[in-house]
């Protein structure tokens, strides 16, 4: 897509505009959201199901990043819940929800140096991302003792 310089547009912008047309298409194409998802849960209900099965829970839903993160933090279970929230707040921004082929551990969360959240998605999960043209998804958690909520956002170009 030409980005046409409009008639007000100062002379000093127009080389800019011009270097920006002149880039591969990719890079005239503006993101724009594709999906939102948002997702709450109950911190006792992520609590019982660590109780009743333990290590496979856990090691089903949650990558090796996520327990190494979430062990290391006084409330673990305010982690893990604000960690499941988020991968269903995910599912929702993709459009799929769970599907044959898309695993918990498909999605993993991890924060950055500041602490905050970032998703990185692998598996079918990927492929589902490929395909609707998600190329960036922004997540934010919340938790207190009694719940864990998520809301993500899907960036791309879509297809
Ligand atoms: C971000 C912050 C305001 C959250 O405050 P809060 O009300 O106590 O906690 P909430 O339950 O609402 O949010 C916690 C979530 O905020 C997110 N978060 C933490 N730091 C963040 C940041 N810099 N930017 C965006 N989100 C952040 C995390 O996802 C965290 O949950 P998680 O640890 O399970 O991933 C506070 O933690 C903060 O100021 N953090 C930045 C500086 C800091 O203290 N870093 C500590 C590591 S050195």
């Amino acid at each position: 897509m030409e980005v046409a310089a409009p008639a007000a547009v100062d002379s000093a912008l127009r080389p800019t505009l011009k270097t920006l047309n002149s880039q591969p298409s990719t890079f005239n194409h503006f993101m724009s959201i594709i999906g939102v998802g948002i997702d709450i849960v109950e911190c006792l209900r992520i609590a019982q199901m660590i109780e009743r099965h333990g290590e496979l829970f856990i090691t089903r839903v949650y990558t090796d990043a996520e327990i190494e993160y979430c062990t290391a933090r006084k409330a673990a279970t305010q982690h893990y819940a604000g960690r499941w929230a988020a991968k269903e707040a995910v599912l929702k921004a993709i459009g799929t929800g769970w599907r044959r082929g898309i695993g918990w551990r498909d999605i993993e969360i991890c924060n950055n140096r500041a602490g905050a959240p970032t998703v990185k998605l692998r598996g079918g999960a990927k492929d589902v991302m490929d395909r609707a043209g998600i190329q960036r998804m922004h997540v934010t958690i919340s938790h207190c003792r009694s719940y864990a909520v998520a809301y993500v956002v899907a960036e791309g170009v879509g297809k």
